[in-house]
């Protein structure tokens, strides 16, 4: 089969081509490398962003550099697939304040295009959608223990309401993402679905800190740099290993309905901030400099998936717990070290 991903040079799309390469498909990764946060990190840009391509091109997978916002390019790099998954995105809260635009139009008008290449040729598509899209209304009925919020019932379902709450740009690209590929289900019976992802992590992910939290911690760790953490740090997340994702998203290909499915690792992967910094400095055998900042606008302090749904629609549930994920992560950022100087 062959394979079109965008943002298939970023973090979740270089995974996904890495899964398909490995399996012998033919696979495109369609990126316009741009992943305006890295600016931020202080890492060493250039080679973060080139890293990713390097290792695809090593495993055959094709480069397309193109912006899934140019609908022709879209169309061209999708004829003969069998299957998209669109993971190109602006996906970090921050710079969709400070970008409306970019996020609208990456967000939005990339997800349209990828949705009406999927109806010209007649193939399933996966778009990443987010948990952010449930608002953080959430935020009213937590709990709170020692390291985390708490909540009950701990683990929310599709069927909680969306959008509640102090709204972002980035609620309104992601929903609209999102409805967008409803509709194209309801209306043009395209087979394809939004996943409202929850934190994902794992080795590639150049995480700063505005997209990529576990990374940050561990990338911060290792190089002796300090944590900041805004608020509380009891926010909490059913993290989810990368390579558990794109076992969902081969799951769908093959036996998934279309739809909307909370993907995420559940209680038995939700972790709070400083809980994660527990971890990593319990793997490293050191503790990181952790200090405090003001909480952040819009910021969702708890969400647990109840991804059930996608257990009994395509037989998929995450397997990587974190301290085993965690722990690949670092010996990753260890043997990356010079990117991060
Ligand atoms: N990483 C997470 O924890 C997480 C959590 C929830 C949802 N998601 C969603 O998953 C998706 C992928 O996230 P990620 O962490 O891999 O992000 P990422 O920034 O690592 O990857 C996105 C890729 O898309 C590319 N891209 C951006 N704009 C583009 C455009 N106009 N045309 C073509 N390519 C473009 C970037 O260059 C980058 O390589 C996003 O939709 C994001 O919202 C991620």
């Amino acid at each position: 089969m062959r394979v079109l991903v965008t943002g298939g040079c970023g973090f979740i799309g270089s995974h996904v081509c890495e899964f398909y390469a490995r399996r012998g498909d033919g696979v495109v990764a369609y990126d316009n490398f741009t992943k305006f946060e890295l600016r931020r990190t202080g890492y060493d840009t250039k080679g973060a962003r080139d890293h990713n391509r390097q290792v695809l091109e090593a495993l055959g997978v094709e480069i397309r550099e193109a912006d899934v916002r140019d609908a022709d390019s879209v169309l061209e790099a999708a004829d003969g697939c069998d299957y998209i998954v669109h993971t190109a995105a602006q996906p970090a809260m921050t710079i969709g304040w400070e970008d409306p635009r970019l996020d609208f139009s990456t967000n939005v008008l990339g997800t349209f295009n990828v949705l009406e290449a999927a109806r010209r040729f007649r193939i399933p598509v996966a778009s990443c959608g987010t948990v952010h899209i449930y608002g953080n209304a959430i935020n009213d009925s937590l709990g709170e223990e020692a390291t985390r919020y708490r909540r009950e019932p701990a683990e929310i379902p599709e069927s909680e309401p969306v959008v509640q709450g102090v709204l972002t740009p980035l609620h309104a690209s992601k929903r609209s993402g999102e409805i967008y590929v409803q509709t194209w289900v309801d209306t043009y019976d395209v087979r394809a679905a939004s996943f409202r992802l929850t934190g994902l992590y794992g080795p590639r992910q150049f995480g700063g800190e505005d997209h990529g939290w576990v990374a940050n911690f561990a990338i911060r760790a290792l190089t002796g740099r300090p944590i900041t953490i805004y608020g509380s740090g009891k926010q909490v997340r059913d993290i989810l290993y990368a390579t558990d994702l794109c076992e969902a998203f081969h799951a769908f290909y093959e036996r998934g309905k279309p739809g909307i499915y909370n993907i995420g690792g559940e209680s038995r992967n939700a972790i709070s901030l400083v809980e994660c910094v527990d971890l990593i400095a319990d793997i490293l055998g050191k503790r990181p400099d952790v200090r405090f900042g003001e909480g952040r606008h819009g910021d969702l302090r708890y969400f647990v998936c109840d991804a059930d749904r996608a257990r009994r629609g395509f037989g998929w549930e995450a397997r990587t717990l974190p301290r085993e994920g965690v722990g690949r992560l670092i010996e990753w950022v260890e043997e990356h070290r010079h990117f991060f100087a």
